[in-house]
């Protein structure tokens, strides 16, 4: 067993030629992406490898769907692609494209080295041939009847009805599938990668994997390999791609798949120019892929062959390859636009990209296909994220303001009792649990062992019941210590959950080191099963809603709109195939609202004195840092020398602030008081004339005369304003 120094990561490259879909961050990205954050935090020299895949008849076929050349394809997608990564937390340290010269450098260089080394077999043969799109046909574009099963419209590769695996020729009356015209046989020369020379290696490679690997991967690879591998051409006709770097092979490039894994070391060359070597030719390097089981042999036979054709590489120590994600027990199928997407996840659940990381964790298809449901979707929320975990940390935050004044209390050794051992051995426990599932790519059990500490925790602070033992300021006096044992155990469960959910639910993380006032560092995994995370006597922040829930109306929505999509890209096929015989992409967005007639440019015009004073536009993230909570003024001095200050006590539920606020010019300190106001809670303190004011009260500006903010009906001090 090798002493691993360095971990290299690497994540399918996603094809430029569409949005992503949940089923691809549950099925690659997700689990790459928990496994990073986790061996970051155990401080691993670690590097997080992807980018967009660009070549290949995949973007090709999008291009003449599009009626747009493949570069704006890619140029397209790439920025969406990326940017609904990043927005999910998706921490790559490099985020590549393979139509960067790097890229095709490196891998012209590397082709130029295997058929130097006589590698590549060159070969001429027969191919499918649309003549009206003037194209080579990939297998998967010729359409025909499977000769297995009868389904008239299996795929030159494969048939989806039966499973068989197919080449066109076996295709039973094969049709393009571009223009359904019968395609031709024409001659061409290819490249051809002879796979077989390397079959008996890998199938000692292979089988030293057979207790590594997970079960569904090494079958795969075993299947492969009993089947015997036969050469494959490395290279293809057209002119979207790497050129192959040989005199005589005008119009060819290199075949994507040949190109594609190579995307991983030319982006960690990116990343790394003067030290990628380090990482991709050390012995004591951990190479590991995440991807999605169609791409099993390609990551687990063929780029390893042609690493070790290549020589000077080291190989993968572990492919831990997802199944599939269902949707609403549906196949995802960009074609029938039935997907979840995430840039639209992103814009109907602002703020709650850890709910979705949490599901899609939760049913990730680890062995098996895996279903997600909308109302699955409300329930881990409501069951889970906001009834276990959100209302274990809400309620220790909330006890921690009323009961032992907002700051963190002591712990009384003399007190502590059974219990208060066994839910440290709990904690470890489960952190044990976490670390050893997810060094074995178990990420649902993970999961499930980091809500065992939150479980843990309520069940703790229901038998402790402070609540119970405060019912009177009486009881409370005589009780305080038992109670600031409690809320400081809690506190200290708090800190932790937080150093184990980070590679989960890095947003909810970092929100719980806000309200407990600790710098990122302590989400260290070394600090996890610490009772020692918060210190006593620190004040901390008021509580942070960590997760909404999830209401009946939302679900209905994201039910209606994936059957709506569906519908609505069939009813456009329809359509779109009585006149083109490429499938259509789904309707534009309607720009219009509601039929008004006038011209845009004059209801622009109407808003101009409106709009000139506003401020630049600010994303959600921004606005949701706020915390307005409503408050009523109890109490309202003049500030000393200030003309213009009053000293407020604002009531807001949990606690009573003293906030100094601008508006002595405008009211007298008798007439404010019982008045409602709208608090932000969370504003930095700050020292005016010697007082600290501990947030500012929002007034609107009426003709010179400042006015209160408030709700129109009383609402309890306290209650959040959104
Ligand atoms: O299946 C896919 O989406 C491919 N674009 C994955 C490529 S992975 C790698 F080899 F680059
Ligand atoms: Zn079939």
């Amino acid at each position: 067993m090798t002493d691993f120094k360095r971990y290299l990561i690497t994540a399918a490259l996603p094809y430029a030629n569409g949005p992503i879909h949940i089923g691809h961050l549950a099925g690659c990205y997700l689990p790459a992406d928990i496994y990073v954050r986790y061996q970051r935090a155990k401080k691993t020299d670690i590097k997080f490898i992807c980018g967009t895949d660009e070549h290949g008849v995949a973007i090709t076929i999008k291009a003449m769907k599009e009626g747009i050349t493949p570069r704006e394809v890619v140029d397209k997608y790439y920025p969406m692609i990326r940017d609904s990564f990043d927005q999910m937390g998706i921490s790559f340290d490099i985020f590549s494209r393979t139509s960067k010269p790097v890229h095709h450098e490196t891998a012209r260089a590397f082709f130029k080295k295997l058929y130097d080394d006589g590698q590549f077999e060159e070969r001429e043969t027969e191919q499918f041939y649309d003549t009206e799109k003037k194209l080579f046909l990939a297998d998967r574009y010729i359409i025909g009847t499977c000769p297995v099963c009868g389904n008239k419209n299996a795929y030159g590769d494969q048939c989806e009805n039966c499973g068989s695996s197919l080449s066109p020729d076996e295709l039973i009356d094969p049709r393009s599938a571009l223009s359904d015209s019968k395609p031709v046989k024409k001659k061409t020369t290819h490249w051809f990668f002879s796979l077989q020379k390397f079959e008996p290696w890998l199938k000692e490679w292979i089988n030293s994997k057979k207790d590594i690997w997970k079960n569904n991967v090494y079958g795969q690879c075993k299947s492969w390999l009993d089947n015997g591998l036969q050469s494959r051409s490395m290279t293809r006709d057209g002119e979207w791609g790497i050129k192959v770097p040989l005199p005589n092979a005008e119009g060819k490039v290199l075949y994507v798949w040949f190109d594609a894994p190579i995307g991983y070391i030319s982006a960690t060359k990116e990343l790394l120019p003067d030290d990628w070597e380090t990482y991709w030719k050390s012995e004591d390097t951990r190479l590991i892929h995440f991807i999605g089981k169609d791409n099993i042999v390609f990551h687990c036979i063929i780029f390893p062959a042609m690493l070790k054709a290549h020589g000077g590489f080291v190989l993968a120590d572990n492919v831990p390859a997802n199944e599939f994600l269902n949707i609403e027990s549906d196949k995802v199928s960009t074609s029938r636009n039935w997907a979840v997407w995430v840039h639209e996840y992103l814009k109907d659940f602002p703020g709650q990209q850890d709910v979705l990381r949490y599901v899609l964790c939760a049913n990730m298809p680890e062995n098996k296909d895996n279903d997600f449901t909308w109302k699955d979707f409300q329930d881990r929320n409501n069951n889970e994220l906001v009834a276990i975990l959100g209302n274990f940390v809400n309620r220790t935050m909330v006890l921690m303001h009323k009961l032992t004044s907002g700051k963190v209390p002591f712990f009384h050794p003399e007190l502590s009792d059974e219990k208060d051992k066994a839910i440290v051995t709990s904690l470890q426990e489960n952190k044990r649990k976490i670390e050893n599932a997810l060094d074995n790519f178990h990420f649902r059990d993970a999961l499930s062992a980091l809500m065992d500490v939150a479980r843990e925790g309520n069940k703790y602070m229901q038998e402790r019941a402070p609540w119970l033992l405060s019912k009177t300021p009486e009881m409370l006096a005589a009780h305080q210590k038992e109670i600031d044992n409690c809320i400081h155990v809690c506190l200290q469960l708090t800190a932790n959950l937080a150093i184990m959910s980070n590679p989960f639910l890095p947003f909810t993380a970092r929100k719980i080191c806000h309200m407990l006032k600790v710098v990122d560092r302590m989400l260290d995994w070394e600090n996890a099963g610490s009772m020692h995370l918060v210190k006593p006597g620190y004040s901390l922040r008021p509580p942070e809603l960590l997760f909404p829930k999830v209401d009946d109306v939302q679900v209905k929505a994201q039910i209606e709109k994936l059957e709506a999509g569906a519908a609505n890209r069939k009813t456009q096929q329809r359509a779109s195939n009585e006149k083109t015989d490429v499938s259509a992409e789904p309707v534009s967005k309607a720009t219009g609202v509601g039929g008004h007639s006038r011209p845009l440019d004059s209801l622009i015009e109407d808003l101009k004195p409106a709009l000139s004073d506003l401020k630049p536009e600010i994303e959600f993230d921004d606005f949701s840092k706020l915390d307005l909570r409503v408050g009523k003024i109890i109490a309202a001095e003049k500030v000393e020398k200030a003309d213009k200050l009053l000293k407020l006590t604002i009531d807001i539920g949990l606690e009573k602030r003293t906030v100094v606020s601008g508006i002595a010019q405008h009211y007298k300190p008798e007439e404010i008081i019982g008045k409602y106001v709208t608090l932000v809670a969370n504003l930095k303190p700050r020292k005016m004339r010697g007082i600290e004011s501990n947030g500012m009260i929002l007034m609107a500006e009426n003709a010179g005369k400042l006015v209160f903010v408030s709700a129109l009906n009383e609402i309890s001090p306290g209650s959040t304003v959104r």
